[in-house]
């Protein structure tokens, strides 16, 4: 009976966004709104001398100026700083704590005024007299010192011995730079205060209850004095999922002055915040002669701050993908005087497997093997790591569909020969694999009698589309038209949810979704059966369902009674319920989505000009709730796999510590200009193990392996194989 689930449904926000009626976290306004403007440091390590704010203060408008010295009172513990999604290793960064600098760019020191142009003048006006240490922000530099964090999988045999046994072999290192998420909309924060002293955080954040958490544990309040709200987020990626220090910047100012206070930081700012962390690869693979790998070993170097431990899975994807006798892998990470790196779309995947499917590239380059058939003949049924089956793993199919689509059998092996007049013509592939996941999640449905219902959640809406898929899952349970479904999230007082990350939500709410709707037609079905002479006399709650605005046996649509004569029979105007779900742990499976991506490029002979030409990406998530918005978010991590391969990277001087690129004209990423024809395929993956919906997510899936699909198309067009991202132009013909 499912009637949107499954569907190309349009954002049932969509209106709201782009007539911008949609409110974000810096827009909110209140009487009186204090303005704030951060100062940053201008070294990367040391301390904190002197702070001279007088000029600052002196100025017309100009409230105060908070530094360490006369911030309000924050806890001292690392616990008061509890964050859901912090590293497990290290201490939590506390903003304008103390006069120690970790890094260039830290907040000392915030101006609050009556207007934003005053705050950020005066900003301008706070002088800092620094003790300086030397830093160091240079992985490269500092590879001597890494060490080993985690053993992310055990090995598998002797992968060094069958190595060098191997009849053909690869060895290289691959680089992936620093990376920035910059999302449109700055990171802001506007603190709203009440008449009673309560607060209400607006928050640019993917996760409004682990911000709650936070600021209630950093300042000692209440969790019934504060709210934070996060209706719209304009895009995050991974960067809001940990709090970040504009909203304790904002909290300060309100408590400080007990006012309202609004933070907005500058895209400059915006990279003081954490990165995609740069990683140095080694992939090893031997194969026999047919193809048939022995050896694989991966070894990452990245790099964290000084402060805090972050690492993610980068080096064990490919006992998940590839059959091998034998494996091994190796995380290290070197501290940095830098902040702490932070997730970002698919952390970890996009590198390892970036490294891991050029290395498969070149190996079939090796074995004169079409990389295509390479990855046929290593295809795993099994998690090698656990010894597990998947759940579902329609990859073989992407592979199949993708190849298909493309024209991959058209594909003259041989570099450099296929041209289109000047350009020189290339086709790459590569793999894809995330993870599906899904965490606690609780909604609450409210079904009033005139047949409309409101369902909330906790969670958040980042662009990716829930909002939508919430509306279409609680129409399809309650049996209702969507234009009757009203979605209330991002609300810290709404039922339980974790971030919005890991490409979880989906899942997650549609499940809670659907708990709680069988709650509510259980209670209707009770209030049926009590009305004289109820045509559902008998029935039990899962031999009834909920239709056009009834309730009705399964098997005998005519025995049905209309919810509003349920209701008001009962006595009722509404009924309400609210459900939490948990999901089984299941450690006899692998969860995974996968991916095949076909791409064309050309190449300028004489300029080294890339260009994506083409794009076919074939997708296996399990069931697709949304065909619209779930082909929108993987175009847009296509999108996003382009700009990893060909322009994104954070350059820092090393002299200074310091981001060079602080902004969106200098850090590229793709344009218009940049981006050609990209189709989707959604790959059919029935799975009634991964969860009882089959729902998988593809927040992520979709820029694994692009990176490596278009350097591999590189390769193809040019002969030039370049293993450090970003493939710039000098990089082709240098
Ligand atoms: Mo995603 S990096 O879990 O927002």
């Amino acid at each position: 009976m499912a009637s949107y689930i499954g569907t190309p449904t349009s954002r049932v926000d969509g209106r709201a966004k782009v007539t911008g009626s949609a409110q974000y976290a810096g827009e909110f306004g209140a009487p009186d709104l204090v303005y704030a403007s951060v100062v940053t440091s201008t070294i990367s390590r040391g301390r904190i001398a002197h702070i001279d704010a007088s000029r600052a203060l002196a100025l017309d408008g100009v409230l105060d100026v908070l530094t360490h010295e006369n911030r309000p009172k924050m806890a001292n513990t690392d616990a008061g700083y509890s964050d859901e999604v912090a590293p497990e290793g290290g201490s939590p960064f506390r903003p304008l704590y103390d006069d120690k600098i970790k890094f260039n760019g830290q907040p000392i020191a915030l101006v609050l005024a009556k207007d934003s142009e005053t705050a950020r003048f005066a900003a301008t006006l706070v002088h800092i007299d620094y003790d300086e240490e030397k830093h160091a922000t240079d992985l490269h530099a500092r590879l001597d010192k890494a060490y080993v964090v985690e053993k992310p999988d055990k090995p598998r045999g002797n992968a060094a011995k069958a190595f060098a046994a191997s009849a053909v072999r690869h060895d290289g290192e691959y680089f992936t730079p620093i990376e920035h998420h910059n999302p449109m909309e700055l990171f802001a924060t506007t603190v709203v205060r009440g008449g009673d002293g309560k607060l209400t955080v607006f928050d640019k954040t993917q996760g409004v209850q682990n911000v709650h958490r936070y600021v209630c544990g950093v300042f000692g309040l209440k969790p019934d004095d504060v709210r934070v709200m996060s209706p719209y987020v304009g895009g995050a990626f991974g960067s809001g999922l940990r709090p970040q220090y504009q909203v304790v910047l904002a909290m300060q100012g309100a408590l400080q002055l007990k006012r309202s206070v609004r933070l907005v930081l500058t895209r400059d700012q915006m990279y003081g915040l954490g990165y995609r962390p740069a990683t140095i690869h080694r992939v090893a693979l031997g194969a026999q002669k047919d193809g048939t790998l022995e050896a694989i070993t991966q070894e990452a170097i990245a790099m964290t701050s000084q402060y805090e431990e972050f690492s993610r899975n980068d080096t064990s994807w490919s006992a998940l993908l590839y059959k091998s006798a034998t494996a091994k892998y190796e995380h290290k990470l070197a501290r940095l005087d830098v902040p702490t790196p932070s997730d970002m779309r698919a952390p970890g995947a996009a590198t390892g497997v970036y490294a891991l499917e050029c290395a498969m590239d070149e190996l079939a380059v090796a074995l004169k093997l079409d990389p295509l058939e390479l990855r046929l003949r290593s295809y795993s049924n099994r998690d090698q790591n656990n010894d597990n089956p998947y759940t579902s793993k329609e990859l073989k199919e992407c592979y199949r569909q993708g190849a298909e689509a493309f024209g991959w059998s058209k594909r003259n092996p041989a570099p450099r020969s296929m041209r289109d007049g000047t350009e020189l013509v290339g086709w790459g592939m590569a793999t894809g694999i995330w993870e599906a996941l899904q965490v606690p999640t609780a909604t609450r449905i409210v079904l009033t009698a005139n047949g409309h219902a409101e369902v909330s959640c906790a969670t958040s809406d980042i662009g990716t589309g829930t909002y939508t898929v919430m509306a279409q899952v609680a129409a399809d349970m309650l049996g209702l038209p969507i234009d009757n479904v009203t979605v209330k999230l991002g609300d810290s007082s709404l039922p339980q949810s974790h971030v919005e990350g890991g490409s979880w939500t989906a899942a997650s709410v549609a499940h809670a979704i659907a708990a709680t709707a069988d709650q509510i037609r259980g209670e209707l079905l009770g209030l049926a059966q009590k009305m004289p002479g109820s045509p559902l006399a008998g029935l039990k709650p899962d031999e009834v369902v909920l239709s056009d605005g009834m309730i009705a046996a399964k098997k005998a649509a005519s025995r049905s009674v209309s919810l509003a004569d349920v209701m008001r029979h009962g006595g009722v105007d509404r009924v309400e319920r609210e459900k939490l779900v948990e999901f089984a742990e299941d450690t006899k499976h692998a969860r995974n989505t996968h991916s095949a991506i076909f791409v064309e490029v050309k190449v300028d002979e004489q300029l080294g000009i890339v260009r994506v030409t083409r794009v076919v990406d074939a997708v296996a998530a399990g069931r697709i709730i949304n065909t619209k918005t779930a082909a929108s978010q993987i175009m847009g991590s296509v999108v996003w796999g382009i700009g990893m391969a060909l322009h994104e990277e954070t350059l820092i001087d090393h002299k200074f510590g310091r981001v060079m690129n602080a902004n969106i004209a200098e850090y590229h990423v793709p344009v218009h200009a940049d981006v050609h024809d990209i189709k989707v395929i959604f790959v059919e993956e029935p799975d009634s193990t991964v969860n009882p919906l089959g729902i998988k997510g593809v927040g992520e899936i979709g820029i694994v392996g692009v990176a490596a699909a278009v350097a591999n198309a590189i390769y193809h067009a040019t002969g030039k194989r370049v293993r450090d991202l970003p493939i710039t132009l000098n990089k082709i013909i240098g």
